[in-house]
């Protein structure tokens, strides 16, 4: 299997807005990170919340403000991605790897109908006839799963329900085929039943088309049910990386054994991975480190 994605000794720093001189420096909201996502793969990464999840998964796409400054390699089909410019990002984006958020609400235009927004994103790409791009469109809301898709092709987004409104911004993140499918928190803000049946989407795209996934949640019952590798990450760092029944069966570090212990039955749906204990402080976590990998 070839690397899909790749991040070598990647670390984001965010400058302080601190001018005072004796301001303590701020750490490093992503940390020496290495890991590789194989082809065909769904690799999640869950860690508390402002452990650097998005961080990370801005980082590929260009997407982190200015004021960020990334250092290390990431490579997307052996292509390094970091300093592209801006034209370079875009024609990556959408075709080559395509990103869904959290809230699709903020994503999509309210003032457009759901249909031409994954139209216009099929367009965007591709030399295709407006009727080409509908027909696309359509066959791609039925594949997500929205029933009588032509119908609602002119929908506004607020005619639809949440769940809905995820599957038309998955359905424009797939407009192009993309490779790698980079998916932040996909399901958080969605209803127990919703988020599984996305989830089984996103499983499903791998199986038809081969999709690479990169799926953040910080749900530990969202990783038993899709991931085949699974990440931690703890104040920017990755603690460990594992398949993702060996993270159940037989964590290897310190914290990722007080994250199960946390939820009491190992990976129940819908959990939250708690915040523990109060606040580590980097001793802690590099005496952890190293007990990780004892
Ligand atoms: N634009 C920004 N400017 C300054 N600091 C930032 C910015 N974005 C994130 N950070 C900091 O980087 C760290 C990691 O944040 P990040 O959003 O990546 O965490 P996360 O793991 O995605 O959390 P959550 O589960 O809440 O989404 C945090 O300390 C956060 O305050
Ligand atoms: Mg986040």
């Amino acid at each position: 299997m070839t690397g899909v994605l790749s991040f070598t000794d990647v670390a984001v720093r965010f400058a302080s807005t601190e001018t005072s001189t004796g301001a303590p420096p701020v750490p490093p909201a992503v940390d020496s990170v290495s890991f590789t996502i194989n082809r065909g793969e769904i690799f999640g990464i869950v860690g508390e919340s402002g452990s650097g999840k998005s961080t990370l998964a801005n980082s590929v796409m260009g997407l982190l403000p200015r004021s960020a400054q990334v250092t290390g390699s990431i490579r997307v089909n052996d292509r390094e991605v970091i300093g592209l410019d801006d034209d370079q990002l875009r024609s990556m984006r959408g075709d080559e790897v395509s990103m869904i958020f959290q809230d699709a609400s903020a994503s999509l235009d309210p003032t457009w109908s759901v249909g031409d927004q994954i139209a216009e994103t099929i367009r965007a790409h591709r030399t295709i006839s407006r009727r080409g791009a509908r027909a696309k469109a359509i066959s791609l809301m039925t594949e997500v799963g929205i029933a009588d898709a032509a119908s609602r092709y002119s929908d506004a987004p607020h005619r639809l329900s949440g769940g809905m409104r995820q599957r038309i911004m998955i359905a424009a993140a797939l407009a192009n085929n993309p490779q790698l499918l980079i998916a932040d928190e996909p399901t958080t803000a969605l209803d127990v039943t919703i988020q599984a049946q996305v989830l089984a989407l996103i499983g499903e795209l791998r199986k038809n088309h081969g999709t690479t996934v990169l799926l953040i949640t910080h749900d530990l019952g969202v990783v038993a049910q899709v991931c085949d590798r699974v990440g931690v990450m703890y104040g920017g760092k990755l603690l460990e990386v594992a398949a993702a029944e060996d993270l159940f069966a037989n964590p290897q570090h310190a914290y990722t054994r007080a994250l199960l212990a946390a939820s009491p039955s190992g990976a129940p749906r819908g959990s939250r991975l708690p915040v523990i204990p109060a606040a580590w402080n980097i001793e802690d976590l590099q005496r952890l480190r190293q007990e990780g990998t004892e």
